[in-house]
Formats: C-alpha cells, structure tokens, sequence
C-alpha cells in the first residue's frame, strides 16, 4: 500500500506549504505534496528550513489575494537568506494572475490547478532568469490515480475530491474561470481511496465538489452504468458502518430527492448539508444567475427536514452584491430566519475581475452599508446558531473524536453527525473512536456534553 503520510527523510530537499481557500485546495495541496514526494522531496513545517516555497493560493475574493501578495513579501526575505530557496504560486490565483505573478522577481513557478503533473519538471527546469509556468486547464484532469499524502494532524478525516471545476456561472464568481469546466472522478478510484484511508485508521471521508449534485460519471462502455452522486455516496457509505461520510458542497438547484433518501437510508452518511443560499431575494438571486428562487430554496429545506429531522444545515451568504435594495437585504434576513441554519459562511460582495458581474453590473453598494448588512446578517445567525444549539441540549449524539479539547487536556472534542462540535470529558478514550455524548449545555459555537455510558 502507498505511504499517504509525509516521509522524514533529512537527508531529502525539503518542499515548505502553505494552504489557502477551500477544502478543495487543502486536498489538492495533499495532491501535490504526494506528486513531490515521488520526486524525492520531504515536506517541512518550517519555512526557514524550505528549499521549495510554494503557496497554494485562493482567488475567490480580493482579501483572499491580497494576503497572497503581502506574503510574498515574506517569502523574498527567505530567499534572501537562503539563496537558492524557489517560490512558487499554485493553485487559482496563479490560474488568474498568470505572468502578471512574475513581476516582482519573487516567483519561480506559477501553476495552475491542473498542472500540479508538472511541478517536478517546472522545478528542473527554473534558473533564475527563466521562471517557469504552466496554467493550461484540462477537461480531463481529476488526479483520480494520485494518492495524496495526508498532512491532517488527526489522521481520523481526510478529504476526497470526486471531481473538479465548475460548469456552473454564477455571476460573481471567479471558480470557474480559475478551476475550468466540470469533470467526475472515476467512482471506482474514490472507493479506493476511502478503503485505503479506512485500513489506514481514518473514520471520517469528506466527498468534496464545487456543486457534488451534479457529480456524473459516465460510463464509457454502457449508460446503465453511469454513476451519479447519490449512487456514489451510496458505494462509499457501503465500505464500513464505521467509516462516516461527509460531503461538500450541495447546490440548491441540482441536490435531488435521490440524495436526501440516501442520506437517510445511511447511518453511516452525515446528517449535514451545506447549502449555500447565497441571498433570500429573488431578483439578486437572478442577477447572481443562481438558478432557483427563494421559493424553491426554502422547498428544499422543508424536504430536508421533513426526511431528515435534525439534519444539520448550514450556507453561505453574499451581503451587498450590484443593486442590492434594502428590500433585498431584508429577504436574505427573513430566509434565515425561515430557513433556521445552524451555522453560516457570510461574506461581502467582493468583484472579481472578468466575471459577468464585473462586466454587467456595477458595484454599487457603498462600502459601509455592504458592511452594515453583513454585520446584521452576522449578528442575527449568531442568534440563530445560540437558538439551534439550545434545541440539542439533552440530546444523545454519537461523536467521532478529533482531538483533545483546548479547553482543557482532560477533555477531547469532536462533531457529531449534524457537524456541531461537542466537549467531553476524556475518559480513557482516544481519537478516533466513536462515543455517545449527551448535551448538557452550550456556547454558540460548541455543544458542552458528557458521556453516555453504553
Ligand atoms: N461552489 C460553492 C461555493 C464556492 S465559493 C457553491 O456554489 O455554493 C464559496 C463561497 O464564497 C460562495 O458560496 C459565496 O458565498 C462566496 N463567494 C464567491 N464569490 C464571491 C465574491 N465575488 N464575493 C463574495 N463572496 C463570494
Ligand atoms: Fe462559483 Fe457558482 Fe460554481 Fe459555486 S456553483 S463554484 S458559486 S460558479
Ligand atoms: Fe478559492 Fe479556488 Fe477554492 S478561488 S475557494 S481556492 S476553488
């Protein structure tokens, strides 16, 4: 079996990582790191000790490049006082900035997210007047034979990419212009890789997508053998009762009633999804080209519920996107509070450059108002994730141990099905197992429990 964990070898050049963006981008960063590894690198957790800098990157809102370019700052006194030490920008900021990246003579290599194949030969072939790049997308690319090297620190949960790119265009959004067209992973290779994680410990696969709902694997030889995703989280579930399975993220136009009854029919599938709303008003709704309405959204939560009560929910949320009337806002508000998420992502409008919106709308909420409503949004979920987490007091949930608490290091935490993180006195357990834990009382971020005894 192939080693997924990080080899210590000292005598080997050591490659230095760091991570930014979605879960999507940390397991490709495991992607790369098994990619180098063959090459004969070891990862190192210290930048001081790096020979190979490289900064998986996120473009998804400006903030999120803008921390990028302060941290090449840094990286250029690294090299200062290690010459020879290359810098590289990977992932969907170097898919979007290209050679624009090379300006500053701080980077070495610039690859894009389907290009990770050729990072060894990028390496070979860098001088320090020749930066090398490759950002060409694929229609092809899912790594799906790349086994990553895992650099989670609980070895209990790891994360699986079942496809990759997005054929969706929501207006504001970059993804699909830095991750390319859609493409599903061949089921057979994600079984595999949920087999060889689950005989290597772990208990926990999270099926990663930009829009999962749409995952469709066709088969090449007969269509009586496509795969969609319900049939997936299905084959995955079936591997262990032991092995739990998490999946992310759901679009609200494409998530069936297929995969709320598979979700059901598991004890073993998680009771979250994670349904990024994005705005309760329908004309924003439309502007974003979301492709569904208010209405339908808030149909798919009372299906959720109704099959699965308890199940936990949680969104993503745009304050201030182009036009956005104070009648627009108040819908956002008055969904979330229909809705009832558990917990939400909540985030400013921020245009990105080439996107429809940026070409067709201008961005016309002043700055402190997108402020102003994102704090509101934010102030009324925190009311709502208290309220939600009060209702699971005196509940009994079962609880996959991630760690030991910060709180306390007689105490180990770890999320039950709904994805609520519950503190628990230890007693004598350890990651990795699975207890019973009763709510006793809660924080608005965590759910204070004690342990059932079987
Ligand atoms: N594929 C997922 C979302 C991926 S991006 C989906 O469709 O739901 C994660 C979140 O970032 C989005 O859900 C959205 O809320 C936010 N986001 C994306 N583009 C943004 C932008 N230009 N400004 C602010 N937030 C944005
Ligand atoms: Fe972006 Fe929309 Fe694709 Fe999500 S579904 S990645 S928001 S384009
Ligand atoms: Fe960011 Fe790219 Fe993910 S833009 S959110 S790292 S897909």
């Amino acid at each position: 079996m192939k080693n997924i964990r990080p080899i210590e070898d000292e005598s080997r050049p050591k490659v230095y990582i760091e991570t930014y963006g979605c879960q999507m981008n940390v397991n490709d960063s495991e992607v790369i790191l098994s990619i180098l590894q063959d090459d004969g690198y070891a990862l190192t957790e210290d930048i001081g000790k790096a020979d190979l800098i490289l900064a998986n990157t996120c473009s998804i809102r400006d903030n999120a490049e803008q921390r990028i370019w302060g941290r090449l700052e840094q990286f250029r006194l690294q090299k200062k006082r290690r010459p020879g030490v290359l810098v590289g920008i990977v992932g969907c900021m170097a898919e979007r900035l290209k050679d624009k990246l090379l300006d500053r003579h701080i980077v070495d290599i610039v690859a894009g997210p389907d290009s990770y194949r050729s990072l060894p030969e990028l390496i070979r072939n860098v001088t320090p007047d020749s930066p090398q790049m490759n950002v060409l997308l694929s229609q092809e690319e899912t790594y799906a034979d790349i086994t990553p090297v895992r650099m989670d620190k609980n070895g209990v949960s790891a994360y699986i990419s079942i496809m990759r790119g997005c054929n969706n265009v929501c207006s504001y959004c970059v993804v699909p212009y830095t991750r390319g067209a859609e493409r599903s992973r061949d089921p057979q290779t994600i079984v595999r890789e949920a087999v060889d994680l689950y005989s290597n410990g772990y208990r926990e696969v999270n099926l990663l997508g930009q829009n999962v709902d749409s995952y469709l694997w066709k088969d090449p030889d007969s269509a009586d053998r496509d795969v969609n995703f319900a049939q997936l989280l299905e084959m995955v579930a079936k591997i262990s009762p032991d092995l739990r399975v998490r999946f992310s993220t759901s679009h609200p136009k494409d998530i069936s009633d297929e995969v709320i009854y598979t979700m059901a029919m598991y004890d073993n599938i998680c009771k979250h999804i994670h349904l990024p709303v994005q705005s309760g008003s329908n004309a924003m709704l439309e502007k974003m080209r979301r492709k569904y309405t208010r209405e339908w959204y808030l149909e798919r939560v009372r299906k959720i519920r109704s099959v699965m009560p308890g199940c936990g929910l949680s969104t993503d949320i745009i304050a201030g996107f182009c036009g956005e009337t104070q009648q627009d806002h108040l819908d956002t508000l008055s969904l979330m509070e229909e809705a009832a998420f558990d917990s939400a992502f909540m985030f400013q409008y921020s245009e990105r450059p080439g996107t429809l919106a940026a070409r067709k709308y201008p961005d016309d909420v002043p700055p402190e108002v997108k402020t102003a409503r994102l704090n509101e949004i934010i102030a009324l979920q925190n009311r709502l994730s208290g309220e939600s987490n009060r209702k699971d007091i005196g509940k009994v949930f079962k609880v996959l141990v991630e760690g030991v608490s910060k709180r306390s290091p007689d105490e180990l935490f770890g999320r039950a099905g709904n994805n609520k993180v519950c503190v628990f006195p230890a007693e004598g357990h350890k990651t990795g197992d699975y207890v019973e834990v009763e709510v006793l009382s809660c924080t608005s971020a965590t759910l204070i429990s004690r342990l059932v005894k079987g």
